[in-house]
């Protein structure tokens, strides 16, 4: 009788530790557990190979000074004052772009800004 209940206490206490060692190393249960950290330290870059597969209008990568700009919604949109931006659509319009005097004001830089996706491979 005696042996019966020192082995019921001792299943009983074998179960709460390893219950507790269980739990204990589940950690804190918030949403965000799962959820990865940002880095913002990933940069895109995409070779002229991937800009040129975006040649057209409605899909429109073009490369200026190393980085990848996407003007897709901004040519959508009308905001740009002329067609002549579709003439860059899936090639380095570097040359292109600075040729143009207006391109040197904030409202070209900041667009400019706006749209970039990457950098130049
Ligand atoms: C090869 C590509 C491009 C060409 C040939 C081009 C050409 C031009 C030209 C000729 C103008 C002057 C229009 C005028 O005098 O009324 C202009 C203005 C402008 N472009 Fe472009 N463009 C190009 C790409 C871009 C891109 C990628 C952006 C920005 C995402 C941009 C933003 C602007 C803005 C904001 C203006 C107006 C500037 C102002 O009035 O202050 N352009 N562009």
């Amino acid at each position: 009788m005696n042996k019966k209940i020192i082995i019921t206490i001792l299943v009983i206490i074998i179960i709460a530790i390893a219950s507790i060692f269980l739990l204990g190393n589940r950690g804190p249960l918030t949403k965000t557990d799962n959820i990865p950290a940002r880095n913002d330290t990933v940069i895109n870059s995409y070779s002229i190979s991937d800009i040129a597969l975006h040649d057209k209008a409605t899909d429109c990568w073009m490369a200026i000074d190393g980085k990848v700009i996407d003007p897709t919604v901004f040519i959508a949109a009308g905001l740009h004052p002329n067609d002549n931006i579709v003439d860059g659509c899936g090639k380095d319009a570097t040359a292109m772009f600075t040729q143009v005097d207006k391109h040197d004001g904030g409202k070209a830089k900041t667009a400019l800004k706006q749209y970039e996706i990457g950098v130049l491979k």
